[in-house]
């Protein structure tokens, strides 16, 4: 473990132009996680989660600010240089699942490592869909599985390349309380195996008390650590 923060995000704002206003999506924030943390983010809905975890990936840019990712400032980087540091350092599930709607279950969850140029990924990507209780659904594209089967797949595949950093945009969304278990146990495997840093949006208080940290959003915002009960706030983002 190193003494660079895995993120540091420095006065990070996101807005978008609709019609003649600007919307500010995300203002202000700052955070610091450290190699191996686990960090929860929670915050009523439209408070800017997905919105976070999608400038974390590089997959969207910033306004304003600066997010480092093991010490790679993201708006340094081009788009290849990005995707290269994903490929390399971080897993993500978000909420969309992103499947590639003509691969198998199983295609898709070994593509990242396919992709990194890794060798005899089968075994590895079978064990994986196993463990998330999908041994037999590995043939399956994805519009033939149920939305919590699909979205077991996205973390099978996230957990592939067995990443340094997992960000997670509510992971048990859409599962029964006990296949729920199931993928938390998975992450905080991988966290205590593989001391993989866990940043994890979730609405489920028994996975956002699991994580050592729960920071709160509202309004774009990231309030000071004060818990997971701010969720009820309400948190429209502000017009101007
Ligand atoms: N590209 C965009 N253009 C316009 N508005 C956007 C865009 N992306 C996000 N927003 C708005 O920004 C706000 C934050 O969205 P975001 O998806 O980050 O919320 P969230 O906290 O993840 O909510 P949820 O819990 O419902 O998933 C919402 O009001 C959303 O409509
Ligand atoms: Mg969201």
């Amino acid at each position: 473990m190193t003494s660079t923060p895995i993120i540091s995000i420095n006065h990070l704002g996101k807005s978008v132009r609709l019609g003649s206003d600007n919307l500010t999506i995300l203002e202000g924030i700052s955070l610091q996680v450290k190699a191996g943390e686990t960090l929860a983010l929670v915050g009523a809905s439209g408070s800017g989660k997905s919105t976070l975890l999608g400038l974390l990936a590089g997959l969207d840019l910033p306004s304003s600010g600066e997010i480092r990712i093991q010490g790679h400032s993201l708006g340094e980087l081009d788009e290849e240089g990005r995707a290269r540091l994903r490929a390399d350092h971080i897993g993500f599930v978000f909420q969309s699942f992103l499947l590639l709607p003509t691969l198998s279950a199983l295609e898709n969850v070994m593509l990242p490592a396919e992709l990194r140029g890794e060798q005899d990924c089968e075994p590895r990507a079978r064990e994986l869909l196993a463990a998330v209780g999908l041994k037999e659904r590995v043939d399956h594209l994805p519009p033939r599985l149920s939305g919590g089967e699909q979205q077991r797949v996205a973390i099978a595949r996230a957990f592939m390349t067995r990443p340094s950093l997992l960000l997670a945009d509510e992971p048990t969304g859409n599962l029964d309380s006990k296949t729920g278990e199931t993928v938390i146990e998975l992450l905080f495997d991988l966290n205590r195996r593989h001391g993989t840093t866990l940043v994890v949006v979730t609405h489920d208080l028994a996975l956002a008390q699991r994580c050592q940290r729960q920071l709160t959003m509202a309004g774009g915002r990231l309030q000071d650590d004060a818990g997971v009960d701010a969720r009820v706030q309400p948190s429209p983002a502000s017009v101007r």
